[in-house]
């Protein structure tokens, strides 16, 4: 029997608000099993141009002589094909299905500027290979396969607010949905102060995070941090959601730079724009906190009441080159729309 199977997806990415930084040493590095649990928020950008999503079509097809992956018009070789092997394989091997596959997707926001591209598109390439082999899995079970492309992107399978359970195995470690995108009131106004791609990935990061002298504390910390934020989000407690992310942030970000070799995402107008929102906070009485991923640009995290005025702040802040603001997004899922 001849196959000729194509799905389409579209994931959001998602910025976390208890880090996952470095990889489980007990597992294979390619499994991408976190040091501790982690808690995010899906993004939906409220600009029609900017929805900070991943549009992705896997077709599998015995016309195919080779695997093919096209990201953003580029094909993709050596590592970068290595990740997306890295879902594709295990999905393929599970329906039993021995042929290649022509990959292509799309980010409407730049790749690599510490953005969390990778969560979108990973989330995205998961759910449209699962569809395309045709194999019945939970939101859950998809989770772990987008994993193994990029750790981040488990949790962009699910819309709002969302659990990342470390695990100590490829069934265990997967991202479950704490409450949907209207159930707790946080948005988040991103200040971009550079779209250039970043020099060092997030996985040599991951790598290098054991150097640091003061990585088990981090580990400690961001363990009791992910439970607190999951209660606190619950409990509709948007203060302490903050805090526990401006906190953790902070821990991330001394990892890396007390790591060997050390790694400086922050630039000048990081620097900048933090203190921005730290005295927004505290002398406008806007309440608002930052995070920061893998990149300089700043996420700064307030209730949906106050993202328009948050914005007007940040676009006046020097060295912020432009804004996209955020709501909380919806699960990500498959589409009729293909990109060839
Ligand atoms: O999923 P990765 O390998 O791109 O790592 C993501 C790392 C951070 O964005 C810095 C933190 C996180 O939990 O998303």
């Amino acid at each position: 029997m001849s196959v000729n199977m194509k799905s389409s997806a579209i994931a959001h990415s998602n910025i976390a608000i208890v880090k996952y930084w470095g990889r489980s040493p007990s597992h294979d590095p390619k499994m991408n099993i976190p040091l501790n649990d982690t808690v995010s928020m899906t993004k939906y950008g409220l600009m029609k141009d900017t929805r900070l999503q991943a549009h992705t079509t896997v077709h599998l097809s015995d016309d195919y002589s080779k695997d093919i992956a096209i990201l953003g018009g580029e094909t993709l070789t050596g590592k970068g094909m290595e990740r997306i092997l890295n879902v594709i394989e295990p999905l393929r091997e599970r329906a039993n299905i021995d042929c290649r596959f022509k990959m292509m997707s799309e980010n409407d926001f730049p790749t690599q500027a510490g953005m969390a591209s990778s969560a979108a598109g990973f989330a995205a390439l998961a759910i449209a290979a699962v569809d395309a082999l045709n194999i019945n899995l939970s939101k859950e079970e998809i989770s772990t396969y987008a994993r193994l492309g990029s750790g981040s992107a488990a949790r962009s399978i699910h819309g709002g607010f969302v659990f990342w359970n470390q695990g100590d195995s490829h069934e265990t470690s997967y991202a479950k949905q704490i409450c949907g995108p209207d159930e707790f009131d946080m948005g988040a106004v991103i200040a971009i102060v550079s779209e250039e791609k970043k020099s060092i990935t997030s996985d040599i990061g991951h790598e290098s995070a054991r150097t640091s002298p003061f990585n088990k504390v981090r580990i400690k910390k961001s363990q009791e941090q992910a439970w607190e934020a999951r209660k606190a989000v619950l409990d509709n407690d948007f203060s302490k959601v903050g805090k526990i992310a401006e906190e953790n942030c902070k821990y991330m970000h001394f990892i890396m730079m007390t790591s060997d070799p050390p790694l400086f995402y922050w630039n000048p107008d990081t620097l900048r724009v933090i203190k921005t929102i730290q005295r927004t906070r505290k002398e406008e009485g806007l309440e608002c906190y930052f995070t920061v991923d893998a990149g300089p640009n700043v996420h700064s995290l307030c209730r949906s009441e106050d993202i328009y005025e948050l914005q007007k702040l940040m676009e006046k802040t020097e060295g912020v080159k432009k804004t996209i603001s955020v709501k909380p997004g919806d699960d990500s899922c498959t589409t009729e729309k293909h990109l060839f």
